[in-house]
């Protein structure tokens, strides 16, 4: 926790960098080794880990590919997990048990969250970041920020920026315009800056429209500290540096990892001749510094209680998992009726992904040992395919399906192997391994109650699964105590609440980044633009399997009465949930917005809000969400920067992006957007400004032109031609032998625009 005495030391340590030599200040950006700052002067050594969903502490050497071991911590849900369960308190008490973690083995910042935008299906990592949807991700990276640094542990907001892909990770060029930039790819970047003061910063590896995220003056410093304020330590990605003079000049302020001795030397060099400005120096040692002094005041001891970590990880598992289809309700089991679980992952669970977030459990749960302690029936087994394909796989599926026929019912347990997704690169498809699906398609053949329980890091095409079994479990990726919290909700010891953060497509080629991904000769091009996940679905009306928010439960909920109150803030929605099913459960209420007239091109909705509630059945209440009014803006690329369109909002409230069940309009001030006008200003552009509108009424009535001014000889709407046509240049074609000239158009726009800053 830091508290004013602690800002207090943090300050002092901060000052003592003014005394030290510029070889110690150098030495400050530089780490010492795998995992460790330098001890320069007063200024004590940072210890620094992964994350984000465990503590990898290395006792020993130190790797970041997971290759190398670490000492066990809970493996909470990765953030593909976590983020299903749509629910930021829970973010945050899990952030706040893994700085416990951290506190335990010594260490000062936990390397996450992650909170890039999942743009395509095939990242390898999206199981490291949280959404398609940068207000989600936003919510929930805030939380589990707030959670962990309130112990006195750093965070560090990773990868910044726009690292939507392993290929060529570290070469890559991302090539994204303005307001894509702004709007998708660093907006969670900016509201969790902004509201959770993350102590640390991890810039990517790749480069953003030509520049190295580690040499991007205008990402690290225009944008992070000079427009969001950020006051703690950007640090590189591991081996992001490739001219660690040019990456301190541009607000890079830690290298890692260690041993950086010659890029030390460098930075000293270039101070000294001026190349580089001592100033930056200063600025990157006084960052070292200051988080140095908030990790010692931070510091606590702390013994952690595995067996309680355990079951808020299980907790955390269970509001994750989303229920995707139910049949005529196949789940929750009756278990008094014997179960066949099938399928390889029943018994080695899928549950975290590969590369450097890799944790070493404390402990795993095996699904098919809860279901068997939580079912009463028989419990029978048989293991259906196997992902190193070195058995006999029609051998397996024969002893499967003989499984699931003598059985009430059978649970499959598919999904994709470790060797299938991971840190480092992407996948090529989205498909269920062919092996799974000829074993499903058999199973259900000859059992038809028939629930497939998936489990993977990145979303599958699940159309084949979903034509085939009576209900589906999306398991994504949930941690050391999936397998229980699987068990808790085949039985519905757990009423499923969790809804997908991401679309899942009919088929791979729908998803709108599909034709640009990965790029070629170390460039790509975002050419999808705002239009990502959702967002680009539904531009284009396509049809989806389950959308983004989707996710069903054991019982039902109403909706009525959507109220929208207006104020500086924004908006406060208030909705009426009644749970009108037999069971207590927990609902999701989303709201999105849309402007109807907006001048610029929009997504049909936007995620501007959700909040939970947990209703015993027959139970009814009113849940309040607030919209902030900066979740309305676009951004301006001629203005740069945020603008909330004046006009009518429509704010719908439903169970999932494509399950609306309230809409209401309402009226938003708007911020003033415009621009003064010039020559080039069109007559439309005038006309639809009330002030221009009425100064150009005036002064052309007299050439008002006779009739219909020629337009309907012509066939054409004049005026709707006309408005096109930039006022300088329409003075010059047409205006010869009027007596107005550029002097006096330009004249009476002054004037215009003297009125509108005047705010007339
Ligand atoms: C990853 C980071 C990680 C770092 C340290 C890099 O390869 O991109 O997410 O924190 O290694 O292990």
């Amino acid at each position: 926790m830091v508290t004013k005495g602690s800002e207090h030391r943090t300050r002092a340590s901060e000052d003592a960098v003014g005394e030290l030599t510029p070889e110690q200040k150098a030495a400050l950006g530089g780490g010492a080794s795998f995992w460790r700052t330098k001890a320069v002067a007063g200024v004590s050594a940072v210890a620094m880990s992964d994350g984000p969903h465990g503590v990898r502490f290395q006792a020993e050497a130190g790797d970041h590919l997971g290759l190398g071991g670490s000492v066990p911590a809970t493996c909470f849900p990765p953030a593909v997990g976590l983020a299903q369960s749509w629910d930021p308190e829970l973010a945050r008490r899990v952030g706040a048990a893994l700085a416990d973690e951290a506190q335990a083995v010594g260490l000062g910042v936990l390397l996450g969250p992650g909170i890039n935008i999942k743009r395509d299906p095939r990242c390898g990592r999206n199981f490291e970041y949280f959404s398609e949807d940068p207000y989600l991700s936003g919510r929930l990276a805030i939380e589990w920020v707030r959670g962990l640094q309130s112990g006195g542990v750093g965070a560090s907001l990773k990868h910044f920026a726009v690292n939507n892909q392993e290929h060529d990770r570290m070469r890559t060029s991302a090539e994204v315009d303005q307001r894509t930039l702004r709007e998708i790819y660093l907006r969670a970047f900016e509201r969790v800056v902004r509201d959770a003061e993350p102590w640390t910063v991890m810039c990517s590896y790749n480069r953003i429209n030509g520049v190295y995220a580690s040499q991007n003056r205008w990402l690290l410093t225009d944008v992070l500290r000079d427009t969001w304020g950020f006051d703690g330590l950007v640090v590189s990605d591991w081996g992001a540096v490739a001219d660690r003079v040019a990456a301190v000049a541009a607000g890079l302020d830690l290298q890692m990892p260690g041993d950086t001795a010659a890029d030390d030397a460098a930075v000293v060099t270039a101070a000294s001749d001026g190349r580089l400005d001592a100033s930056a120096v200063d600025r990157a040692a006084r960052a070292v510094a200051r988080l140095s002094a908030r990790v010692d005041a931070g510091r606590r001891d702390v013994t952690v209680d595995a067996d309680a970590h355990h079951a808020l990880a299980r907790e955390a598992a269970g509001r994750s998992i989303v229920l995707l289809k139910n049949e005529n309700d196949l789940l929750p089991l009756d278990t008094r009726r014997s179960v066949a679980v099938i399928g390889a992952f029943a018994e080695d669970p899928r549950y975290q992904g590969g590369g450097s977030s890799h944790v070493t459990p404390t402990r795993v749960d095996s699904p098919l040992e809860e279901i068997r302690a939580a079912v009463d029936g028989e419990v029978t087994f048989a293991r259906g395919f196997d992902t190193g394909g070195m058995a006999d796989a029609g051998a397996l599926r024969a002893e499967a399906v003989r499984t699931a026929a003598a059985a009430d019912v059978a649970v499959v347990f598919a999904g994709l192997a470790a060797s299938q997704e991971s840190e480092g690169f992407d996948r090529d498809d989205i498909d269920v391994p062919g092996d799974q699906l000829a074993l499903l398609e058999e199973v259900v053949a000859a059992q038809s109650n028939t629930v497939v329980v998936v489990s993977a890091g990145g979303v599958l095409r699940l159309a084949p699964v979903h034509a085939s079994a009576r209900a589906i479990l999306g398991g994504a990726l949930l941690g050391q105590a999936g397998g229980g919290a699987i068990a808790d909700v085949l039985t519905g010891a757990v009423n499923p609440s969790g809804r997908v953060a991401e679309t899942f497509p009919l088929r791979l080629e729908d998803a709108p980044s599909y034709p640009h991904f990965p790029g070629e000769h170390s460039r790509v091009r975002y050419g999808e633009g705002i239009f990502v996940g959702y967002r680009g679905y539904d531009v284009r009306g396509q049809d989806v399997l389950y959308p983004f928010g989707h996710g069903l439960s054991y019982t039902s909920f109403g909706y009525d009465g959507l109220d929208l109150a207006v104020d500086g803030e924004g908006i406060l929605a208030r909705v009426t949930v009644t749970n009108t099913g037999e069971r207590a459960g927990r609902e999701v209420v989303q709201l999105y917005a849309s402007v109807a007239t907006s001048t610029v091109s929009r997504a049909p909705r936007e995620l501007v809000g959700f909040g939970s509630v947990d209703l015993e059945p027959g139970a009814s209440t009113v849940i309040s969400v607030r919209i902030e009014r900066r979740d309305l803006a676009y951004w301006d690329d001629r203005l740069n920067r945020w603008v909330v369109e004046g006009g009518t909002y429509r704010i719908e409230a439903g169970a999932s992006s494509r399950d609306l069940r309230l809409g209401e309009d309402v009226e938003m001030d708007g911020d003033d957007g415009r621009l003064p006008f010039t020559l080039e200003s069109t007559l439309g552009e005038l006309m639809s400004d009330p002030v221009g509108a009425q100064a150009l009424g005036e002064a052309f009535a007299s050439f008002a032109p006779a009739g219909d001014g020629g337009g309907e000889a012509l066939g054409v709407d004049m005026l709707r031609m006309a408005a096109s046509i930039p006022i300088g240049r329409m003075v010059r074609g047409f205006g010869a032998g009027s007596g107005v000239g550029a002097a006096e158009v330009q004249a009476l726009l002054d004037s215009i625009n003297a009125r509108n800053s005047a705010g007339d």
